[in-house]
């Protein structure tokens, strides 16, 4: 793994980290560079503005330099047609991985964001990186926003999927995309946060045989006991910002045959973490 670079670091991680007014000031700090036509139309400079806010104003919680090139190679290997983001902020991820998918070929990067206001900075930077054509942003809780695009025809089939919003959900969220059948062999998966702050359940689902998924779908109540840990502790954490909690209970396929392994990296302010990649390979008949 390579070294992190410590010129590069964003400012720590506060109490409060988000949702305080920072995210309106990144767009002040964008909009305001004397170099503001320079940065148009460039997803790269779009990306450079907001690291300098994050290693000279404030944190923010993107996906970063280092984590970021995982996804980014694995979209040149991959080349996705339709790739998904579960959790875009303030889209950092978004302008990052939705540049590749375009220069890979594909034709659209969806973005789902729960917070209609980070919705809101996401499509600003999307628009002002020039990335309109493909990046749609979907506001609403992503297991929602997943069924309406399912359901309106728009999302027949996930080639690469990038988790990074609220913890408990990753395996719910891909569980329900199992069954709607827009993950199959085919698929793969990229996991952000799975060291820091960890997502036992999800690592556990992802890398279990499908004896093992077989096993644990015919107990009556399926969800393990770091399942339901994990949410309590979440549920805490959103109940006290007043958003909704609801996590779907799709059964999923446990058929479905994953290659899973953790690539090693850094958050942004240097704090080891890493991202989980499974690909979908096969589907095992009853
Ligand atoms: C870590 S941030 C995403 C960072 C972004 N992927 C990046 O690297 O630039 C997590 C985001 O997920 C959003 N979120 C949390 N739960 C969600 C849900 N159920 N559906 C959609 N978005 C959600 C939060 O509002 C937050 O903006």
């Amino acid at each position: 793994m390579p070294e992190f670079d410590q010129s590069k670091a964003y400012t720590e991680q506060e109490e409060v980290f988000f949702d305080d007014g920072r995210e309106i000031e990144l767009l002040h700090f964008v909009y305001g560079r004397a170099d503001i036509d320079q940065i148009r139309g460039n997803p790269a400079r779009v990306l450079q503005a907001i690291d300098e806010y994050g290693r000279t104003k404030k944190y923010l919680m993107n996906v970063g330099e280092d984590k970021g090139k995982i996804v980014t190679d694995l979209i040149a290997e991959v080349k996705p047609q339709t790739m998904v983001e579960l959790g875009g902020y303030i889209g950092y991820s978004c302008i990052l991985f939705g540049d590749a998918v375009r220069k890979a070929g594909g034709k659209r990067y969806y973005s789902l964001e729960r917070n209609p206001e980070f919705g809101a900075v996401i499509g600003s930077l999307v628009h002002l990186a020039g990335l309109s054509d493909v990046v749609k942003v979907e506001i609403g809780s992503s297991d929602a926003s997943l069924k309406r695009l399912y359901d309106e025809g728009l999302l027949k089939h996930i080639d690469l999927m990038f988790l990074d919003h609220y913890k408990p959900a990753y395996t719910t969220d891909l569980k329900l995309c199992e069954e709607l059948k827009i993950v199959t062999p085919g698929s793969v998966l990229a996991a952000d946060n799975v060291i820091t702050p960890g997502n036992p359940p999800y690592l556990e689902y992802v890398r279990s045989s499908v004896a093992e998924k077989r096993k644990k779908a015919e107990q009556p109540n399926g969800e393990s006991a770091p399942d339901a840990r994990m949410a309590a502790r979440s549920i805490n954490q959103y109940a006290k910002r007043g958003e909704s909690t609801s996590l779907g209970s799709s059964p999923g396929n446990p058929n479905l045959v994953y290659d899973s392994k953790l690539v090693n990296s850094f958050e942004p302010t240097g704090v080891p973490d890493g991202v989980e990649i499974s690909r979908c390979v096969s589907e095992e008949k009853e």
